[in-house]
């Protein structure tokens, strides 16, 4: 199994390309489903959840061609309505083809998502989002059966719903069943993450008829059919802001291209706050980092509060920043896989329920550690730029989930990062 070998204290320097963000990407490459005719993408990185969405797709009957970051996805044919437990346990936002496949098909068998290393994550406000639609559903043997067969038209009915918690990929799988929909659907209290957006987006250039995406008031004037078109998808924010969070911790100076400061502003904040000098210009960022840094607060929440995505990043900072920081994660219950990681580097973090308590030290020492969860291997990513000799970090294959070319990237900015097998 990959590790990551990192040996610490190399100032970053230089500028590095942010791909296109995963979490636009899964749910765009989902939206294919809906539509009649190919759909044309651009700026979709090369990653492993990515690849995932690729081959469920191509199970079910999708043409996929990829050429570098180009992929266009044709759904005419689609034959297979299912999406089965090896697949959705490798990703659970393989629940993002439940929408579209009732929405075009009014049929699907989708695997429950089982619960991952940062938190139980059920999908229940997906299912009664689409059975407020109309949707007949039937969880039987871990299998979401869903069907609008009985429905007139056998097609979902627009309607007003109300989700009780803000939920990202539940806002997306509601929205792209609405947009094939009889009649018109209001999503309220809706994510509005910029991923949720960028889909919008795409879906509006599909033929949908959405407006209010990212408010939390979305409304969907169902039309008969979607067509492809192209896109290109917005780049990631939270990839931007993980390298970020390096320059600001080891020192030095970094532009990333690519990045879009609108998409940050709770990041950025901290990261001022903290006391890096970050600049930007059109869609690019800047910045500046003595590596001496404050201790920071930080309390995660719904889109545009701070990101839970970046909760691990600022714990990593705050090891090593002057200060007591006391980071609260409100939206996953168990999000704190990195602490014990970083413990092991000689973090002085304690923890009290869903807030853990951080005590800046003059140092981190490098030391085997693992990866559990996607942002927590990228935290421990950070503490090994910075930490005293050597870190490596086991189970990496969390970390190609949602980076692409990390090690590349760390590397041209002046970083010394090894993959070792
Ligand atoms: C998306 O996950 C992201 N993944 C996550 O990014 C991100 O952390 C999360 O949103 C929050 O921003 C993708 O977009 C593919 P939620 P999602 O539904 O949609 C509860 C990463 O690192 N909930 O917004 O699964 C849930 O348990 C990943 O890139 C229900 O109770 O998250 C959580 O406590 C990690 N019932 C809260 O809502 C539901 O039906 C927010 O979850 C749905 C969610």
């Amino acid at each position: 199994m990959d590790k990551l070998l990192i040996i610490g204290g190399n100032r970053l320097h230089g500028e590095i390309t942010i791909s296109g963000a995963k979490n636009a990407a899964l749910p765009i490459l989902c939206a294919s489903l809906l539509a009649e005719t190919p759909l044309q993408l651009s700026a979709v990185a090369a990653l492993k959840d990515i690849d995932t969405t690729l081959k469920l797709l191509g199970i079910m009957g999708v043409k996929v061609a990829r050429n570098g970051d180009k992929v266009s996805l044709d759904a005419s044919e689609v034959a297979s309505f299912e999406a089965t437990y090896d697949m959705v346990k490798t990703m659970r936002a393989s629940i993002l083809v439940l929408g579209p496949l009732l929405a075009r098909f009014g049929t699907a068998r989708v695997s429950l998502p089982g619960g991952c290393a940062i938190g139980s994550r059920p999908v229940d406000l997906h299912i009664k989002g689409l059975q407020a639609m109309g949707a007949a559903i039937h969880i039987t043997h871990g299998y979401i059966q869903a069907s609008t067969l009985h429905l007139p038209n056998r097609r979902l009915q627009g309607a007003r719903y109300y989700m009780d918690l803000v939920t990202v990929t539940g806002t997306e799988n509601l929205m792209m069943a609405a947009a094939l929909a009889e009649g018109t659907t209001v999503l309220e209290n809706a994510a509005k993450e910029p991923e949720v957006v960028d889909l919008a987006e795409m879906l509006i250039k599909m033929g949908a008829n959405i407006t209010g995406a990212g408010t939390d008031v979305i409304t969907v004037v169902g039309v008969e059919k979607l067509n492809g078109t192209t896109h290109n998808v917005v780049c990631d924010r939270i990839e931007a802001g993980t390298y970020m969070v390096a320059a600001a911790m080891t020192g030095g100076e970094v532009k990333l291209l690519n990045a879009r400061a609108d998409l940050l502003d709770a990041v950025i904040e901290k990261l001022r706050e903290a006391g890096a000098v970050v600049t930007s210009e059109g869609d690019t960022i800047t910045v500046k980092s003595d590596g001496k840094l404050k201790a920071v607060n930080i309390r995660t929440a719904p889109h545009p509060a701070f990101p839970t995505d970046m909760q691990a990043q600022f714990m990593a900072l705050n090891t090593v920043a002057t200060g007591v920081a006391k980071v609260t994660e409100t939206i996953f219950e168990n999000r704190f896989m990195h602490v014990q990681e970083m413990q092991r580097m000689g973090a002085d973090i304690s923890i009290d329920g869903n807030t853990a308590l951080v005590k800046g030290v003059p140092y981190l020492d490098g030391a085997t550690v693992m990866a559990t969860d996607l942002r927590a291997s990228a935290s421990l990513v950070l503490a090994g730029l910075v930490a005293r000799g050597e870190t490596t970090i086991e189970r990496i294959y969390h970390l190609d989930r949602g980076y692409e070319n990390l090690e590349d990237k760390l590397n041209a900015l002046g970083a010394n990062v090894k993959r070792i097998a």
